[in-house]
């Protein structure tokens, strides 16, 4: 398929359904229960208008602008999200090249497919690693290590995660670690060869973080039996303090959707926050995070780089996000879509387009720089 043709997000989506297996493209394409947040999270944006202001000089436009003092192209980076490598073979690998090229971030999961140190190899720009604290504290310290290691510029914890919203799609499809070779699964596999050739194609499979990793998890099975008890129920505020410690470069707080919270991660070392509801997967009845934003910026006050996810799914939703305080959004789905459908240069093609689309509104806006945009930028409506 012409790349040209992708013009949105939702071309990126319609191709990955047909290309990525039922359970991978669910396991995306969905939100915890009623999936109400999940929706609200991009019904929201659509409530806030952008100002049109006409009889400016704007032939030249910036969109560049910095994230935790590193020059980034437009203000966006890549969400850290699970399995990428299961909507395409090596699928972080792949996104972690374009969004070099492209000059965003790239941040990897915890739970990814292929390894941080196999992504940190493939990108220029040093990575940004997502960590899930997990119960084995000696575990999560190596990762820790690990990441500082590889020369991730950023580590982001992520708090709003530590058990899990259920996904009624996940359930329903059957999705378990380790996979199950069910007769459904092989006969989708048939009818998606393209996918199923690929992935016979890498040896990256399995959760690449702790494959070889776990003492004593030789196997698949025991390696799951493990990941199962790894939830920990007890992570709190002081826990950053020593993640913070053992890794020694700027920390991001991941998962932040009330002021209070703002204010205590940044009491405890957060460099920078995400405001973010995962994505609408975990809390169901939550707060979109477009109008929990204002709130937060107030409550911080410029003590630290606020960043935005859940949601994003245009270049004008990048333009609202940072007018209303954002230094930079993140985009999850999105991307995993582009992957799904294109691979590599669907990634790169996504770009493309939220760039010129956030190009082509600033200048409709009547602006010429991306950091220059403020409450005078956008009007809140019904
Ligand atoms: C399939 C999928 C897997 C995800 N896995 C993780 C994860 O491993 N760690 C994490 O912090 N957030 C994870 N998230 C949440 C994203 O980082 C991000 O908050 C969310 O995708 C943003 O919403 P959007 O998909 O509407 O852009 C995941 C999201 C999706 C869709």
């Amino acid at each position: 398929m012409r790349l040209d043709r992708f013009l949105t997000v939702d071309d990126f989506k319609r191709v990955a359904e047909r290309r990525v297996p039922r359970m991978f493209f669910q396991y995306a394409d969905s939100g915890a229960y009623t999936e109400g947040t999940y929706r609200a999270n991009s019904d929201d944006f659509a409530a806030i208008h952008l100002q049109q202001r006409v009889g400016r000089h704007i032939t030249t436009r910036n969109l560049a602008t910095t994230m935790l003092g590193q020059p980034v192209t437009m203000p966006l980076g890549l969400a850290p999200t699970g399995a990428a490598g299961m909507q395409s073979a090596e699928g972080e690998m792949k996104a972690a090249r374009a969004a070099d090229r492209f000059g965003v971030p790239f941040t990897l999961s915890t739970v990814s497919i292929c390894s941080l140190e196999d992504v940190a190899a493939v990108s220029k720009r040093p990575i940004w690693f997502q960590l899930y604290v997990r119960r084995d504290r000696e575990f999560t310290g190596r990762l820790i290590d690990r990441a500082r290691v590889a020369g991730c510029a950023a580590l982001v914890v992520t708090m709003d995660c530590q058990h899990y919203g259920q996904r009624h799609k996940d359930v329903r499809n059957g999705l378990k670690v380790p996979l199950k070779f069910t007769p459904r699964f092989v006969a989708e596999m048939a009818i998606k060869p393209r996918w199923a050739l690929s992935m016979l194609r890498t040896r990256h499979r399995t959760f690449g973080n702790f494959a070889g990793h776990v003492p004593g998890a030789a196997t698949a099975a025991a390696l799951a039996a493990w990941m199962s008890e790894q939830d920990d129920l007890t992570l709190n505020w002081q826990d950053l303090l020593w993640i913070k410690k053992r890794f020694g470069g700027p920390l991001v707080v991941k998962g932040i959707l009330h002021p209070d919270d703002a204010r205590e991660a940044i009491a405890h070392g957060a460099d920078a926050i995400i405001v973010s509801n995962h994505g609408g997967r975990q809390l169901d009845g939550a707060l979109s995070t477009i109008r929990a934003l204002p709130r937060i910026v107030d409550a911080v006050g410029g003590q630290c780089e606020i960043y935005l996810d859940s949601g994003v799914r245009s270049g004008h939703d990048m333009l609202k996000a940072v007018a209303l305080g954002a230094r930079a959004v993140f985009i999850g789905r999105p991307f995993l879509y582009a992957l799904g459908a294109a691979g590599e240069p669907g990634v790169t093609r996504l770009f493309e387009i939220l760039r010129a689309e956030a190009d082509s509104a600033l200048g409709l806006m009547g602006e010429t720089d991306v950091n220059t945009l403020g409450a005078h930028s956008v009007e809140m409506g019904g």
